[in-house]
C-alpha cells in the first residue's frame, strides 16, 4: 500500500474505525516487530495527536538475563524514561495487573512516572500472548479525562494484531 495515512475527523469511533484498516495494511506480512510497533505509534499519533504514544516491552534488566522489566521502544512524543519496573508507575500497574488502565488525572495516581510535565491523563493497555504480558501500549494526553471505554476498546484491538 502507498505509505499515505488518511486522516480523518469524526467521533472517536469513526477514526478508530478509520484507522484500524490501514493499520491492518501497514503490518500484515511484516514479521519484524521494530518496525510495526514504528508505524503503529506514528498511525496513532498522526491520527489522534496525542502527547506521547508509544510501547515498552518486557525484556532483561541491565544487570541480569533472569529478571525483566518493561524498556523503552517505538514511541512518538517527547524523550521518555528507558525502563520501568513491574508495579512502577502507570506502566508496572499495568503489566503486574494485566489489565489495561485509564487514569483521568495522573496527579491522583499513587506512583504515577512523570516522564512530562505536560502529560494530564494516561491509558496503559497490556499485549498479552500465550497468558504473559510482553508489552504495553502507552497513550499520554494534556487534557484531563481525555481516555474513555472506547479508547479501551479499539487499543485493546489494535495491539491483538501485532504479532510478537
Ligand atoms: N507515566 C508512565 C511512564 C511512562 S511515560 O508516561 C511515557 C507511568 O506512570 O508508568
Amino acid at each position: 500500500m502507498a505509505e499515505d495515512l488518511n486522516i480523518i475527523s469524526g467521533t472517536k469511533t469513526e477514526q478508530y474505525q478509520s484507522l484500524i484498516p490501514q493499520i491492518v495494511a501497514l503490518i500484515e506480512g511484516e514479521p519484524d516487530l521494530i518496525a510495526n510497533l514504528a508505524n503503529v505509534v506514528a498511525s496513532l499519533k498522526e491520527q489522534f495527536g496525542w502527547l506521547w504514544v508509544g510501547f515498552y516491552v518486557v525484556g532483561p534488566t541491565k544487570d541480569s538475563m533472569d529478571t525483566s522489566e518493561l524498556v523503552l521502544a517505538p514511541f512518538q512524543g517527547p524523550v521518555a524514561c528507558t525502563r520501568i519496573r513491574k508495579g512502577r508507575g502507570v506502566c508496572g500497574a499495568c503489566w503486574q495487573q494485566s489489565t489495561t488502565i485509564i487514569v483521568p488525572d495522573v496527579e491522583k495516581f499513587p506512583g504515577h512516572i512523570a516522564c512530562s510535565s505536560l502529560s494530564k491523563s494516561e491509558i496503559v493497555v497490556p499485549v498479552v500472548r500465550n497468558g504473559e504480558v510482553v508489552a504495553v501500549l502507552d497513550v499520554d494526553s494534556e487534557d484531563l479525562n481525555h481516555f474513555d471505554e472506547t479508547d479501551k476498546l479499539h487499543l485493546e484491538k489494535i495491539v491483538g494484531l501485532i504479532r510478537f
